[in-house]
């Protein structure tokens, strides 16, 4: 941490020294004043990161007055106020104008301490905060796809490219990793984006009923056709289709895909004349088609058809820099969600039907705490930006009143992802057990071991863990934990 900068405001001149020589002594550095008049003069020439002030300072500008001076120059400043016996009242008043705490005559020295550090967090976190949210206002964000990791950040000017034309993309990924945002932002960025998108999950429609949801019928074609229907292909007439799960086509229909994208017609079922169609094809898939294809799973000549431009979604775990963002802009979301419930509620009137009303959180600005965060990061995600998203959306229900997620609103594994390295002595819990994560938490730490006891030498930690230099330096690179400062 850097030195921060103390103005201390006492007009004891004993205690004031006491104190200052202890804050000198853990590395503050300090200015002292004896009046209001003092300090707010040394206030227009410095900009302290604290001060401290008490709040009766025998004539003249009391502690209130310095405090707001402070506040009016320098708004992120840390206030605190000292009160003597019986002036709390008034110290709850300066906290309402903006101090950060009150301490109260006679202290430890170690109380004040406690209140200059949780203050100094507390302003840290906000700061933070605040410069997450500039990022998603400004930069790393495509139609709601966030990220600021080097893959997510090729993936915005990837998506910025190919939304000008209509050449067909797969978008291939785990479950969760964004496969359907990807799609729609691309349709939403396209010149079709006036026309539609039309979304069909190819995993979702019985078989048989599949080649009739895509292509159409004419009444009669089959038992349960009563009437003639366009397919999604003719839906999607100068926009985009969107073919979800196009890896659990069946054989027979993937030929018959393969003819309408070569065609670009389709023949509704039972009719014997065609429909020119203009269509964009979006397929995405959480298969690995390749492997597919090699088994003879699917075609080979259809998969080269879809697979024109490919956009590969990777797993969260392996773009973990992208987590505080992603944290920020849920919470976000959320956070308007609460407000939108709380005037709804508001709006309906005094229908409460809450026994126990939490009280009304005046600005639902929601935050989290950095020791969850650090749960968040160290957690393996296999449902992805999905399990994200869910974990924090459960979180904030758990909150209640309180604006700032902890730990413990966090779901068991992810709280488990955070806890210590210790071999597993216990047995499998109910909620299961993260292995993955696990295995992760065992690699950074004694890979971190390793590298504290060889000063940082990594062919030397190399050395101790039996691992050849190149092997450590990739597992690094993997394992790094990128800073959320700015
Ligand atoms: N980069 C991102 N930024 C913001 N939200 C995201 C991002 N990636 C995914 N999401 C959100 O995560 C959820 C899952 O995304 P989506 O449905 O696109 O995943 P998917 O890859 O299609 O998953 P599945 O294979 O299970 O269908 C959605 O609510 C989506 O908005
Ligand atoms: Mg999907």
């Amino acid at each position: 941490m850097a030195e921060k900068h103390v103005l201390l405001v006492e007009d004891e001149a004993p205690l004031r020294e006491a104190v200052a020589e202890q804050l000198a002594d853990r590395g503050f550095h300090v200015e002292q004043a004896a009046s209001g008049e003092q300090a707010i003069t040394r206030l227009g020439e410095f900009a302290f990161d604290i001060v401290i002030t008490d709040l009766r300072l025998g004539g003249g500008a009391d502690g209130t007055q310095v405090l707001e001076e402070a506040r009016a120059l320098y708004p992120d400043i840390i206030g605190i106020i000292i009160t003597g016996f019986g002036t709390v009242k008034d110290a709850v008043e300066a906290i309402k104008r903006g101090a950060s705490d009150f301490i109260q005559k006679p202290f430890q020295f170690d109380e004040l301490l406690h209140i200059i550090s949780s203050a100094l967090e507390q302003r840290r976190l906000r700061a933070e905060n605040a410069y997450l949210r500039r990022q998603l206002e400004e930069r790393y964000r495509f139609e709601g796809i966030v990220g600021k990791s080097k893959v997510m950040k090729e993936l915005f000017e990837l998506l910025e490219t190919v939304a000008q034309t209509s050449s067909t993309i797969l978008v291939t990924g785990e479950t969760g990793t964004g496969k359907e945002l990807v799609a729609r932002a691309i349709h939403h960025n396209s010149p079709r984006r006036a026309q539609r998108f039309v979304a069909i999950n190819c995993g979702a429609i019985p078989e048989t009923l599949l080649e009739a949801e895509l292509f159409g019928h004419v009444r009669g074609a089959f038992t349960g056709a009563v009437a003639t229907r366009a397919g999604r292909f003719e839906e999607a007439h100068r926009g985009t289709l969107f073919m979800d799960e196009v890896g659990t086509m069946p054989p027979a229909l993937q030929m018959k895909l393969l003819r309408v994208i070569q065609g670009r017609e389709v023949q509704r079922l039972g009719d014997t004349g065609v429909v020119k169609i203009d269509v964009r094809i979006i397929a995405a898939t959480n298969n690995d088609l390749t492997r597919m294809v090699a088994e003879g799973a699917f075609r080979e000549d259809l998969y080269y058809r879809l697979n024109v431009i490919p956009v590969h979604m990777p797993p969260l775990r392996d773009r973990k820099e992208d987590i505080p963002l992603l944290v920020q802009h849920f919470l976000q979301r959320f956070g308007e969600g609460l407000a939108r419930d709380r005037d709804a509620a508001a709006r309906a009137g005094g229908n409460v039907t809450d026994p126990n009303p939490e009280p009304r959180i005046p600005n639902p600005e929601l935050s989290i705490a950095q020791d969850a965060l650090r749960h968040l990061m160290s957690h393996s995600w296999p449902g992805n930006v999905r399990e994200l998203e869910n974990s924090l959306e459960r979180a904030v229900a758990l909150t209640g009143g309180r604006r700032q997620i902890e730990v413990k609103d966090l779901p068991p594994t992810v709280q488990a992802a955070g806890a210590s390295i210790a071999p597993i002595d216990a047995p499998i819990p109910e909620e299961g057990f993260d292995l993955p994560g696990y295995v992760e938490r065992l690699e950074r730490e004694v890979i971190a071991r390793a590298l504290e006891k060889t000063g940082g030498n990594k062919g030397a930690a190399a050395k101790l863990l039996n691992l050849k230099r190149t092997t450590l330096v990739e597992k690094l690179k993997r394992l790094e934990r990128p800073d959320v400062d700015p």
